[in-house]
């Protein structure tokens, strides 16, 4: 009855067509064509090696595969949802190709450890991507970095101006986030760099396989450890989507600064036209789409990992069906990380400062009011007194609408005799950037040597 099924033998009658389509997988897990070919030929070269297969029929099998991925890839393939997932859509048309030798690719493995194999092989490839990409971003950064050492805006903690900050320092933040967003990708990159093949089903096979062979074949560090657990692990997957989320909690507050800095109340960058839209009907209108978008787009990655966690959570050892289930969410993920990584590194070195509106920005905000209270403090005034004193001073600023610097030296001894003519260069925006001068410090001169380790990092 069933028998355009690989599995058909013990049925007695076909799937119910609604079931064929909700099991099948091969709308979107035929993605991983080129890397179950892979597997596949690792898998034939290990059999012919321990003697399951002859040297010719695993030539036969191996050009048969390769023949199929070039139909696939000229688009000439016919993927079927009856032969469910990509695998057998492989299989079935490598027999119908090179006849009965096909049917032996799949003696001591079973689509369980190929499907866990094929998955981290092409993660592992998509993770390359993303550690080139996010490299990528990290030059533009330090690039534009490099020019803005000394120009000065505004720092904020609550968003409101707390001490003036050089713009390259800031810059530096964000490459920081990715420095340790590319560590978490190189860890996730290791840990999953195993080879399940040779789990099959559950509990391995009785033929004398070489999974040695296998796993070096496929550029694995070594093969896993546990049967049961190969074929129902997906915690790589699961470890991706964290790594992958906080790259896209990273772009999104980025994005959300790009977003503030780019309106007319801030106006602190210019973003070119080109990563920028137009309204429909407000005609003086350029919106800042491609971050508002990376930024929103930072929901369906998270979004993704939480889908992840809820599949494995109740999953019985070993394999279950639901684990097919990962695939929609992993992909969607990868493509959308590379796709946000890939407009930052356009982006990033394409935002012009303006200087002249973050400097005024600085200047307006209070924001060398704790340099007036380190220098009190440095002249021997405790600094709790110190805090009131220039809280005071900032209050009768804010009433005459001058900020700390334009105060006269008789206005602000008003506050504390202790002043004197030196707390000019204090009160100075470079006077304040220039005097946190130590490792991580916002002073030009550090940030020159923060960039320079930074190359060392990109190498
Ligand atoms: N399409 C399946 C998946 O993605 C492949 C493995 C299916 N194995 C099975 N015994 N039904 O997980």
């Amino acid at each position: 009855m069933s028998q355009d099924k690989l599995w058909g033998g013990r049925f007695s009658e076909p799937t119910d067509a609604f079931v064929e389509r909700f099991t099948a997988s091969v709308g979107f897990d035929q993605r991983m064509y080129a890397v179950d070919i892979r597997g596949s030929i690792a898998h034939a070269t290990m059999l012919a090696r321990v003697g399951i297969l002859t040297d010719q029929e695993k030539q036969q099998i191996v050009d048969g595969l390769g023949a199929i991925k070039e139909e696939i890839e000229a688009g000439k393939f016919e993927w079927s949802i009856k032969l469910e997932d990509v695998h057998m859509n492989i299989e079935s048309r490598l027999t119908d190709r090179i006849g009965a030798t096909g049917k032996k690719l799949h003696t001591g493995r079973s689509r369980n450890d190929q499907v866990a194999t094929d998955i981290r092989l092409f993660v592992r490839d998509e993770i390359d991507v993303i550690l080139d990409l996010i490299r990528a971003v990290q030059k533009g950064i330090l690039d534009v970095a490099e020019h803005e050492t000394a120009t000065i805006m505004p720092g904020f903690t609550h968003l409101q101006t707390a001490q003036p900050v050089s713009f390259g320092h800031h810059l530096l933040a964000w490459f920081e986030m990715l420095e340790r967003d590319h560590s978490r990708m190189q860890d996730c990159r290791k840990r999953m760099n195993q080879c399940p093949l040779g789990a099959a089903a559950l509990a391995g096979t009785t033929y004398p396989i070489d999974r040695e062979l296998t796993a070096s074949l496929l550029g694995f560090d070594k093969p896993t450890e546990n049967s049961l657990d190969s074929v129902s692990d997906r915690d790589f997957a699961i470890e991706l989507c964290a790594a992958a989320s906080l790259i896209m909690i990273h772009l999104s507050r980025f994005s959300e600064e790009l977003v503030l800095w780019t309106s007319s109340q801030f106006d602190f960058v210019d973003l070119p036209d080109r990563f920028c839209t137009g309204s429909s009907i407000m005609p003086q209108k350029k919106n800042p789409d491609v971050p508002e978008l990376v930024r929103g787009k930072s929901g369906r990655v998270t979004g993704h990992l939480v889908s992840l966690l809820m599949l494995m959570k109740g999953q019985p050892l070993a394999y279950n069906k639901d684990n097919q289930e990962d695939k929609e969410p992993l992909f969607d993920t990868l493509d959308t990380v590379k796709d946000c990584l890939k407009a930052y590194a356009d982006m990033v070195p394409a935002i012009k400062p303006k200087k002249t509106h973050m400097r005024h920005a600085a200047a307006r905000g209070y924001a060398t009011a704790t340099d007036l209270a380190d220098y009190l403090v440095k002249k021997g005034m405790p600094f709790r007194d110190a805090h009131e004193v220039v809280g005071k001073s900032v209050a009768y600023g804010i009433r005459h609408s001058k900020d700390l610097s334009e105060l006269s030296l008789t206005e602000l001894q008003q506050f504390s005799a202790t002043i004197d003519h030196d707390v000019y260069a204090v009160l100075s925006l470079e006077g304040s950037v220039n005097a946190r001068d130590h490792i991580g410090g916002t002073a030009p001169a550090q940030v020159k040597k923060a960039i320079a380790r930074a190359r060392k990092k990109l190498g």
